[in-house]
């Protein structure tokens, strides 16, 4: 069986609480953190920045997966690697230079992944396929937490599931965005490795069950 990794995103924590909640995700089971850097200029909502992410750095020893909804995300590559991301994603739509993107990434030793809109069809990654730790296909409009599946995404991670197959690319398939206990087996049955949930898991009261309902699901 494929194995199946969950990425509690941040951004439905309760901040107040940052260190508290990392704690009790990690506890129940969570492989990595999500974390999402909005900058209000790619994306309508603003949300946290470097400082804290390397705060969160200090906290946990799971690996920060930072995903970068922000527009040149080429000038701050370096001080997220600096704060501790062991993953940082770009967006194709914000980034004029992807494949130096991630080289910049890839030489400092982190995993470089490249994330599409839900507009954005997976063909545009053709030829960069090679130079991808990792592709996270979004399946609601990035900006907000909470908001409904779109189910266009299945297909998107079935054809790039059916790509890196054919060209033996070993990225991994990082989904987002609107992720339930309801449609998470579709998502996986798709071609997904990593899931990330916000809701699904700190909406929950019992973080440990959500997150074992979201990895056992098939
Ligand atoms: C949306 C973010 C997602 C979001 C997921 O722009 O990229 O990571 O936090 O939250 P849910 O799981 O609630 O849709
Ligand atoms: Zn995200």
């Amino acid at each position: 069986m494929r194995h199946i990794r969950i990425a509690p995103s941040l951004l439905a924590s309760d901040f107040s609480r940052l260190a508290e909640e990392i704690k009790a995700v990690e506890m129940a089971g969570a492989d990595m953190l999500h974390i999402d850097v909005m900058d209000g200029r790619f994306v309508p909502n603003i949300t946290i920045g470097q400082p804290v992410v390397s705060s969160i750095r200090k906290t946990t020893k799971l690996p920060l997966d930072v995903h970068l909804m922000i527009v040149d995300p080429m000038d701050h590559i370096d001080s997220f690697i600096d704060a501790g991301a062991d993953i940082v994603t770009v967006h194709l739509e914000a980034c004029n230079h992807l494949h130096r993107a991630m080289a910049t990434i890839k030489s400092a030793g982190r995993g470089a992944g490249v994330s599409l809109n839900p507009a954005t069809p997976v063909v545009m990654l053709k030829d960069i396929l090679e130079e991808l730790s990792l592709v996270l296909i979004m399946t609601v409009n990035p900006g907000f937490g909470g908001q409904e599946f779109i189910r266009s995404g299945l297909d998107k991670i079935k054809e790039l599931d059916r790509i890196r197959q054919s060209r033996n690319a070993s990225l991994l398939i990082e989904v987002d965005g609107g992720i339930t206990a309801q449609n998470v087996a579709g998502v996986i049955k798709a071609g997904a490795d990593i899931v990330v949930a916000g809701t699904a898991i700190f909406g929950s009261k019992d973080y440990r069950q959500a997150i074992r309902r979201l990895k056992l699901a098939r």
